[in-house]
């Protein structure tokens, strides 16, 4: 049964436009990777996903692959999602990464794309996927037959656009123009890596974007919590990812006291800003005209809420991006 949700709840979440596409995403998105499914089990999704919902926040984001085991966040989110008004969400999943044993339950081939879609529309409980991504290019299948895959998938009725996922610009614009000799389904959005500890797509990936009308919602805008103030005191938090999934030796191997360092100042320029690092992090995100959502994480509600109020603070000085990347920026 669909749920009453907030009435107010387009009235304050900005929605831009996917590149030049007809497609609106909130600027701030949800995906469940580790967390729901994962780390975090189906009563943390459902107020996670409800909340968000009511806060505007309309895409919610998935792979075959996410969860505990892989698979299990489609699962778990697709139980909560029968319960939400399915015409007012945008839903992606993405196929690329190992998934079943033997040669065809990972990478790009048709065989596997397609088989993947449709198992991920089973498990989730879907007719469709707003989005369906490749998820990672593949050295070794002709980008034809992966860019086709995708085709079929739009043709077919199983998604209405299609996306591609850390592809490097070269390989992006490679993408965009098979799909226009072919007259296939468009590469509507690219979902890249990005935060103000990586900006490799700054300058190899979004000249292309923004030449091609190509939407871009980068993913794990926070470093996977690294760009919050939960690991700056030395402790790991119980509940963190890094205690319950990923282990202390990710923190030490992403935080080493360079790293640290410029986390902390970072940390002291967000308090000025009266904001957490966690929302600096996300406004620094969505500053750029080229980015269309930012696709975050959550373990809870309060952590949603919290990110989405960075919406009420997006404004940077001069002197603030210059400090920042002064501090971001590595050393030629
Ligand atoms: N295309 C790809 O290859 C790819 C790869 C990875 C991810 N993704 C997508 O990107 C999504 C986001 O990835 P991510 O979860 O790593 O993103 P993230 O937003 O960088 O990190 C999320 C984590 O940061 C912490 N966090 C979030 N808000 C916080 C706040 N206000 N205060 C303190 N901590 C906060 C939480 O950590 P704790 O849980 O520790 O509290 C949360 O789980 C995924 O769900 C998936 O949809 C795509």
């Amino acid at each position: 049964m669909i749920r009453e949700f907030a009435e107010g709840r387009y009235d304050r979440m900005p929605y831009r436009r996917c590149g030049r596409s007809g497609l609106l995403l909130p600027a701030i998105s949800l995906g469940a990777w580790e967390t729901f499914g994962g780390y975090r089990d189906e009563s943390v999704a459902r107020e996670c996903l409800f909340r968000a919902f009511d806060l505007g926040i309309t895409h919610f984001d998935f792979a075959n692959n996410y969860g505990t085991p892989p698979g299990n966040a489609e699962v778990v989110c697709g139980h909560v999602i029968r319960e939400m008004p399915r015409d007012e969400l945008i839903i992606s999943s993405k196929a690329g990464y190992r998934m079943w044993p033997g040669p065809y339950g990972e990478w790009g081939s048709r065989k596997y794309l397609i088989a993947s879609c449709d198992q991920s529309l089973k498990r989730m409980g879907l007719d469709y996927f707003d989005i369906f991504y490749s998820h990672r290019p593949d050295p070794d299948t002709p980008l034809e037959e992966t860019l086709g895959a995708l085709d079929t998938l739009v043709k077919q009725g199983k998604a209405l656009y299609a996306g591609v996922s850390s592809y490097s610009g070269a390989q992006f614009a490679d993408s965009v123009r098979i799909c226009e000799r072919h007259d296939w389904a468009p590469v509507t959005i690219h979902q890249p890596y990005f935060n103000m500890l990586s900006r490799t797509i700054e300058w190899d990936l979004l000249p292309q974007t923004e030449r091609f009308g190509t939407g871009v919602i980068p993913f794990c805008p926070l470093a996977s919590g690294l760009l919050t103030d939960k690991y700056l005191g030395g402790d790991i938090p119980a509940e963190s990812r890094a205690a319950r999934k990923w282990g202390p030796e990710w923190v030490e191997k992403n935080l080493r006291p360079e790293r640290r360092r410029v986390l902390v100042e970072l940390n002291d320029m967000a308090k000025s800003r009266g904001q957490t690092l966690a929302q600096m992090a996300l406004a620094w995100t969505l500053r750029l005209p080229a980015i269309t959502s930012a696709l975050i994480g959550a373990s809870s509600v309060r952590q949603i809420e919290e990110n989405v109020a960075t919406l009420d603070n997006l404004a940077f000085t001069e002197e603030e991006l210059n400090r920042i990347d002064s501090l971001t920026m590595k050393k030629p």
